[in-house]
């Protein structure tokens, strides 16, 4: 029998971005195969799009997702066939010494930003018999995929499918930075630079801790209607404000300044918003290479902190159920991330919204 193949996003990096026809193997020992039902179009998949962040390999791009379990390996324990699940692009290894600590986010024995899948192979093949590998080892802008165990986290069948994907990425590391990373506390102020899907969830996430006051920065006045409906107290034109400079005058600096685009321009802004004690979260992601350059003798003097952030310093299993009941009880109005929704054959437009700044987070339906 000719395995099954489905319409799959690639990206080349001889001929770019285009549709390809893969098949999926069945699952291995300790994999779980998904349906995916929707997927979010991440920054982080335009930096791939962009050669931000250069790739040697085709790619099926796609990391912010959730689906229906429709098969389980041998040893797979956590979810069985049927269950609904969001899916993790940090898929923690479980052994190495940040897992055991409990910090999944740092794992340093996860293969999934080495794009591929836990023993170094790709479940996709392409329809010339070439492999195709999964983008952050899910590639999930597809309909059938082949995950590690870890990389699927059950959550509640009445979650829908646009939420769930949101939880993969942008919702989980935006209020993950505040609560986890920055563990900002009620009554403190912050300043959220970028209000795409992750700096949105950063303002979520500060409304939920009672921060307080709440500025949202943008180029967008769309994106900044939406932060203002999302908790932002203060909204400022990111092209026409120094923002440090109105953080100092208005509030004596912020206890919080998190930066949510990925721009070393802006980062290397951020301490200059912060009151005595602030801290600089860095959540927005850079081309590999960057570099920044800070006043390193304010840093000290004034006892200034940069904290870097990967995925909201969360545990998937723990912290992405743990959202999706807030959103289950209205405490995160996480509808209004959802912007758009296209077929799979229409991700090219997709990144033209994300480029564009245009709506909120789409997403694709395979
Ligand atoms: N830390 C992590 O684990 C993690 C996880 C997901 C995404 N990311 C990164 O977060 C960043 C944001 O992702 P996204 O999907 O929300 O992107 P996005 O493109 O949806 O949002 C970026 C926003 O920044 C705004 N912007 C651009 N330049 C600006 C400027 N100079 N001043 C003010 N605003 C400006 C844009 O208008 C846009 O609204 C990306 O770099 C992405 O790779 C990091
Ligand atoms: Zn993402
Ligand atoms: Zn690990």
């Amino acid at each position: 029998m000719s395995p099954q193949l489905s319409p799959a996003v690639v990206l080349d990096p001889g001929s770019g971005l285009h549709m390809q026809e893969v098949s999926t193997r069945p699952a291995g020992p300790g994999e779980v195969e998904i349906e995916v039902r929707a997927a979010g179009v991440c920054h982080s998949d335009l930096h791939v799009v962009s050669g931000d962040w250069p790739t040697d390999r085709p790619l099926v791009l796609g990391h912010e997702a959730a689906g229906v379990v429709t098969g389980t390996g041998p040893g797979v324990s956590s979810v069985r066939p049927g269950d609904h699940v969001v899916l993790s692009w940090f898929a923690p290894c479980r052994r190495c010494r940040r897992c055991a600590a409990g910090q999944a986010w740092l794992c340093t024995g996860t293969k999934a930003v080495a794009n591929t899948l836990p023993d170094g192979t790709t479940a996709f093949t392409g329809a010339d018999g070439r492999p195709v590998w999964p983008y952050l080892g899910l590639g999930a802008f597809t309909n059938r995929l082949v995950v590690p165990e870890s990389a699927a986290v059950r959550v509640p069948e009445e979650l829908p499918f646009g939420i769930g994907a949101l939880l993969g990425c942008s919702i989980t590391t935006g209020v993950g930075a505040v609560v986890n990373t920055a563990g900002v506390r009620p009554g403190e102020s912050a300043v959220v630079v970028g209000t795409g899907g992750v700096g949105l969830s950063v303002v979520m996430g500060l409304r939920l801790v009672g921060a307080d006051p709440v500025i949202a920065v943008d180029l967008s006045p769309e994106r900044l209607a939406v932060a203002r409906r999302f908790g932002a107290t203060h909204t400022l034109d990111g092209a026409h404000e120094d923002v440090a400079a109105w953080c100092r005058r208005e509030l004596g600096g912020v206890d919080y300044a998190f930066e949510a685009i990925g721009s070393p321009k802006v980062i290397e802004t951020l301490p200059d918003m912060l009151a005595a004690g602030g801290a600089a979260v860095l959540v927005g992601m850079t081309a590999t290479d960057a570099t920044g350059s800070f006043n390193l003798f304010d840093l000290a003097d004034q006892g200034k902190r940069v904290l870097g952030c990967n995925y909201g310093s969360s545990v998937g299993e723990i912290d992405i159920p743990k959202l999706a009941r807030l959103y289950l009880a209205g405490r995160l109005p996480l509808d209004e991330l959802v912007g758009r929704t296209r077929p799979l054959s229409e991700a090219g437009a997709a990144f033209d919204d994300l480029r564009s700044h245009t709506g909120v987070r789409t997403i694709l339906e395979p």
